[in-house]
């Protein structure tokens, strides 16, 4: 099944989204297949948001991603790649829907709450970066024959 990378920035875990954030990826239906609460240290950083190296915000971006602690999680469900992003909205908070993550909750692009893979190869890159093999748990639960 398909996976990706979705991590509450630090904005939102000094904002005390991380349970919010985390429920509507449970309603959904998909699956929480790891997570952790880690300090991303500037190399982390850096590698991450690489493809930004020579936008201008690429500085500001660094230093607000390692500003405090971020939740670092790893989400199963058929399509979830996609449909994170749909759940999360626009870049733009102001532009981004309500009912969206950031719709809802952001209004600057810069403290944009969540962050979430956009490609299948993102997927696999970033996942690879944050979480140990070992750390990924493959599991089965009983609701599955509800969702699918
Ligand atoms: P991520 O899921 O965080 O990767 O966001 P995204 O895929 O919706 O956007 P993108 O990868 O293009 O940009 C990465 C992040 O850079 C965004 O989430 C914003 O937080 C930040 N960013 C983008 N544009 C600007 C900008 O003009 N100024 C600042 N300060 N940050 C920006
Ligand atoms: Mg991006």
């Amino acid at each position: 099944m398909e996976k990706t990378f979705l991590m509450v920035k630090p904005d939102g875990v000094q904002r005390n989204l991380v349970g919010e954030i985390v429920n509507r990826f449970e309603r959904k239906g998909f699956k929480l297949a790891g997570a952790k609460l880690m300090q991303i240290t500037d190399e982390l950083a850096e590698n991450h948001y690489g493809e930004h190296k020579e936008r201008p915000f690429f500085g500001e971006l660094v230093s607000f991603i390692t500003s405090g602690p971020v939740f670092a999680m790893v989400w199963e469900g058929e399509n979830v790649i996609t449909t994170a992003r749909d759940m999360m909205g626009k870049t733009n908070p102001l532009e981004a829907a309500a009912g969206t993550i950031r719709g809802d909750y952001g209004i600057t692009v810069g403290k944009n709450v969540i962050h979430g893979s956009d490609s299948p190869e993102s997927a696999e890159r970033e996942i690879g970066l944050f979480f140990n093999e070992n750390d990924i748990l493959s599991y089965s639960k009983q609701d599955s024959e509800w969702i699918y």
